[in-house]
């Protein structure tokens, strides 16, 4: 019998790239469930869920992602991002269950010119990077076997930023993009490699878990324009001048880079370049 692989919030971005890369594979029994069959905010359902199936391993790729909307509503946030992580952590130690979870580079201030690695310290500014900080701390205190990968800028299937982009060029000669927040764009495709690679082993622990490579919202956007072979104009705005258009948007992290440092000392694995992982993206 295969990996019994359980997989929360299977619909969204990370999910569907767990499940395109194991689905014909048989080493994996794939068990996907998103809110509509187990709502992770639901201690009892989960505990209950878990003891059930008895997975070899949960990925928990369910999370409240807007950022905005976390800001509005921070209980909500709380509730999906720290108790709902707290009660997998909880069920799956009672099973011997591994438990990956993923969280953000927001749970770091976002200012300072150098990547954060995984034993710098954290200062979330956020609703968002708080409920998940939060959620990271309940794992490490009630799961027996975990791994956290915290993540950053993830494009996958689903909404996200590239698609919000192209969207946006099918209309405009010019889009306005910010380039004064930097760090590493991420394809789903590689956090799910990364993901897969960590199920078989015993190093448990914090990781990193970017694509290689830095650069701002405006050279993303550029290289995906250029990847599409689009004309569309990026005009490089600052944050300030973003802000002013849209002032309900939660102020985002200046500087957010990540280093893959735990990666690197495990011997595990290597992620794309950002570059490269957008290519394979829209190739
Ligand atoms: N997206 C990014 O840029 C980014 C950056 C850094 C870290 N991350 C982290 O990476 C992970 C995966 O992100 P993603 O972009 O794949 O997320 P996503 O596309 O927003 O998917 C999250 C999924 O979880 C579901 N969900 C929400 N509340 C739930 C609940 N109470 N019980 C069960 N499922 C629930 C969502 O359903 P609904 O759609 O119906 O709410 C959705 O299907 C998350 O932990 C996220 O915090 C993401």
């Amino acid at each position: 019998m295969g990996i019994r692989l359980m997989v929360t919030g299977c619909k969204g971005q990370l999910g569907r790239a767990i499940y395109s890369l194991t689905e014909a594979d048989k080493e994996y029994e794939y068990i996907g469930t998103d809110v509509e069959d187990l709502d992770i905010t639901d201690t009892a359902a989960v505990i209950a869920y878990v003891d059930r199936i008895k997975p070899d391993v949960i990925v928990n790729c369910a999370a409240a992602t807007n950022v905005d909307g976390c800001e509005k509503d921070e209980d909500t946030a709380f509730r999906i991002n720290a108790i709902g992580p707290r009660n997998l952590a909880i069920a799956s130690s009672r099973v011997g269950t591994k438990l990956i979870h993923i969280s953000t580079d927001y749970v770091f201030p976002g200012d300072g010119e150098k990547p954060r690695t995984e034993f710098d310290p954290v200062g979330p500014k956020s609703a968002y990077g708080r409920s998940k900080l939060a959620g990271e701390e309940f794992v490490k205190q009630f799961a027996e076997r975990w791994f956290i990968l915290r993540t950053a800028w993830l494009y996958g299937e689903g909404k996200n930023f590239v698609r919000t982009m192209l969207s946006l060029a099918e209309k405009n000669d010019t889009v306005s993009v910010v380039d004064d927040q930097l760090g590493n764009p991420t394809s789903a495709m590689e956090l799910a490699r990364a993901v897969l690679s960590l199920i078989p082993t015993e190093d448990y622990g914090l990781y990193h878990a970017t694509c290689d490579g830095i650069c701002s919202w405006a050279e993303f956007t550029e290289e995906i324009f250029r990847l599409k072979g689009l004309s569309t104009k990026v005009e490089h705005i600052s944050s300030a001048e973003y802000k002013k258009r849209f002032p309900a948007s939660a102020d985002r992290p200046a500087f957010s880079a990540l280093e893959n440092k735990m990666f690197a000392l495990c011997g595990g694995y290597r992620f794309k370049n950002w570059k490269d992982a957008i290519a394979e993206y829209l190739g």
